[in-house]
């Protein structure tokens, strides 16, 4: 017989991972969907972006980041980074949970499973980093669904950084973001996966270019309820009746974090706490 949870194990932080600031508009779903929850957010700053690098170093940082989270008390890991989930997340699944118990929840899955329930054509648009599109990590998990199914993907090598860079509203932004969006339009999709966590955060502008007919997915809510039913199922749910805490740690700038943090949390931040992770990551 396992030995029945306690609270102070229930009362532990979910952690919540990503290269910056994108895994935010996951971590607001999950403020939104799961109140009484803590909450622990590291964004590897010093090392972003991620989706220029290769799967063994990402596969490296998601573990490392994995190990502090789980040092400082977490519960239950949600990969809020496309990139790092796309490398990862065999090994962080094989560490975390069957090694020590601690589930691992990520982006990519669910939101492949809303495109194929979302689209009509069968025609599916995926933007996402070069790292995430190399992966092919979305086309197995589309195919796995309906093998019938057409995935478009463009790598969108600028976009995290200039979200990441506090997203100036300039001609050259939008015209960047107007030649991502233009092989999806000449593709005639239907449904557009943004499979980077920065992406919803220039939803309006991508969504107006794609065109009003277009769904876009995104995981937030989906990743909210697999994080309620995977924290039910081992009875860790917090037992706590008001509002859990959110706390912030960082590789790089606290400073610059909490700044554009807040901006895109469209919720206060308080103190950001600088981790070092690895090597020649600030201390
Ligand atoms: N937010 C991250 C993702 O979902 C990546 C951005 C980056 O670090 O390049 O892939």
């Amino acid at each position: 017989m396992p030995a029945p949870v306690t609270d102070a194990e229930r009362r532990r932080p979910v952690g919540v991972f990503d290269s910056g600031v994108g895994g935010l508009t996951v971590l607001h779903e999950l403020l939104v969907a799961l109140p009484h929850e803590d909450f622990l957010y590291l964004g590897d700053t010093a090392r972003f972006p991620y989706g220029e690098r290769g799967p063994a170093e990402l596969e490296r940082y998601a573990l490392e980041i994995g190990e502090a989270l789980v040092e400082r008390g977490a519960k239950l890991l949600v990969v809020a980074c496309n990139s790092a989930a796309a490398a990862a997340l065999p090994a962080l699944r094989e560490r975390f949970e069957a090694g020590r118990g601690i589930d691992v929840i990520a982006v990519v899955a669910p939101e492949a499973q809303a495109a194929v329930v979302a689209t009509r054509t069968g025609r599916i648009g995926l933007l996402a980093t070069p790292a995430t599109v190399a992966s092919g990590a979305y086309e197995s998990a589309l195919v796995a669904a309906d093998p019938h199914l057409r995935l478009h993907a463009v790598a969108c090598p600028d976009l995290a950084p200039i979200i990441q860079g506090g997203f100036p509203y300039d001609e050259q932004v939008v015209d960047t973001v107007r030649a991502y969006c233009e092989p999806l339009r000449a593709a005639r999709v239907d449904t557009v996966i943004l499979g980077c966590t920065h992406y919803p955060l220039v939803r309006p502008m991508l969504q107006r270019m794609l065109g009003p007919g277009v769904t876009l997915i995104v995981p937030g809510a989906a990743i909210a309820r697999r994080v309620e039913s995977a924290l039910r199922a081992r009875g860790l749910d917090s037992p706590q009746d008001g509002e859990g805490a959110y706390d912030f740690l960082c590789t790089g700038d606290p400073e610059a974090f909490r700044r554009l943090g807040t901006r895109f949390l469209q919720m206060p931040l308080g103190e950001v706490v600088r981790v070092g992770l690895g090597a020649g990551v600030a201390a």
